[in-house]
């Protein structure tokens, strides 16, 4: 019986999809129905016997944080795909960003060792891992980040892993994916789902800035490779290539056949609009859209190689052209809807 944690996320759910396919028992950990829905929508934009793959998956309420519940969804499980977290560059969450992110992975850790299980998969992010001086490309070689003046989804991102190497010391078969941005349909409402859909509405506009980029579907397919391998205490960087946000807009505008980029966000503008979104979201409660992270982020350019998986296993990475390409066609089809 294989577990994958935070099964109702982009990650998660398009998991969900390839370890069902291939015929596997599969149990998702999920703690809201409505994010259950969101799973049947992308059965249904994949699959044409959805309703009959979807009715294998078994469900159980939990969450990462009870160990009550965890113990439930672990019992009987041979394999583990750890991919919840919060993903998050609200600065007013960061308390419950690193709690979830860090302590959750800790308690996936230590039930993954008390049950003996035979393997885990960790998501971890390219936000581990630093650029030094001398690198023009990160690679799973590059250090380790410091927490020190780091954002904090980046500090709950390096001690949760931190968590899964010190799993490994204590004997946990594991390996670890580090991603770069990860591609994909997914909930507009999060993080993880909103770039493209927020790209079309503005596809006369860019910024500066470049970095790695992979689509799900990909992150998705590595993890189960790694899975079946007999690689064990490594981790490999999931990045298809490095890309400038001018140019991924480009191809989000091609797709859905609106205006090209010709317009550069000046610095100061972004500067402006974190600012006015962090009132606006102060004022409402809601969300930020854009953040300081998020708009110094769109300014840098941080390139990583993620060649290794493609080294050791017979692994190839789908072009990002064709990765935008496939989401801009399924925000279609649910527009069409
Ligand atoms: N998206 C990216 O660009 C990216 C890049 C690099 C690395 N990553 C990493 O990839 C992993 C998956 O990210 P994603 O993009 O799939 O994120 P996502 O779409 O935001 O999904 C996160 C998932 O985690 C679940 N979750 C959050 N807190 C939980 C808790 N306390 N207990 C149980 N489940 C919980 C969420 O459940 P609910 O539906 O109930 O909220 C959801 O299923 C994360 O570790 C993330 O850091 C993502």
């Amino acid at each position: 019986m294989i577990l994958v944690t935070g099964s109702t996320g982009l990650v998660g759910s398009h998991l969900l999809l390839d370890l069902i396919q291939k015929g596997f028992p599969v149990r998702a950990l999920y703690r809201k129905e409505d994010q259950v829905s969101r799973v049947r929508r992308l059965f249904d934009l994949y699959l044409d016997s959805a309703q009959e793959q979807f009715v294998r998956i078994r469900w159980i309420k939990g969450d990462i944080l009870d160990i009550g519940s965890l113990e439930e969804a672990m019992s009987g499980v041979t394999d583990v795909y750890h991919t919840a977290a919060i993903l998050t560059f609200n600065p007013r969450r960061a308390g419950e960003l690193i709690s979830t992110n860090r302590q959750g992975t800790a308690n996936v850790v230590n039930m993954a060792l008390q049950n003996n299980i035979r393997k885990l998969c960790h998501v971890s992010s390219v936000t581990t891992i630093a650029k030094t001086v001398q690198e023009k490309i990160i690679t799973e070689e590059s250090p380790w980040k410091s927490v020190r003046n780091q954002v904090p989804y980046a500090v709950s991102k390096i001690e949760s892993e931190r968590e899964v190497w010190r799993g490994i010391a204590e004997g946990l078969n594991a390996v670890i994916v580090n991603p770069g941005m990860i591609l994909g349909w997914g909930d507009t409402r999060r993080d993880s789902g909103r770039l493209i859909p927020a790209l079309s509405r503005m596809t006369r506009f860019y910024t500066s800035g470049t970095t790695g980029m992979v689509g799900v579907r990909d992150v998705s397919r590595a993890m189960v490779m790694l899975m079946e391998s007999s690689i064990s205490g490594e981790r490999f960087i999931l990045n298809a290539e490095n890309v400038s946000f001018r140019r991924l807009t480009e191809i989000v505008a091609t797709a859905l056949e609106k205006p090209r980029p010709s317009v550069k966000i000046p610095a100061a503008a972004l500067g402006i609009s974190w600012r006015l979104d962090h009132v606006r979201s102060l004022l409402t409660g809601r969300e930020p859209f854009i953040t300081r992270a998020i708009a110094e982020n769109a300014r840098k350019k941080t390139c990583y190689s993620g060649e290794k998986i493609t080294r050791v296993l017979p692994f190839e990475y789908t072009p990002i052209d064709d990765v935008v390409r496939e989401v801009c066609g399924q925000i279609k089809k649910e527009q069409r809807r």
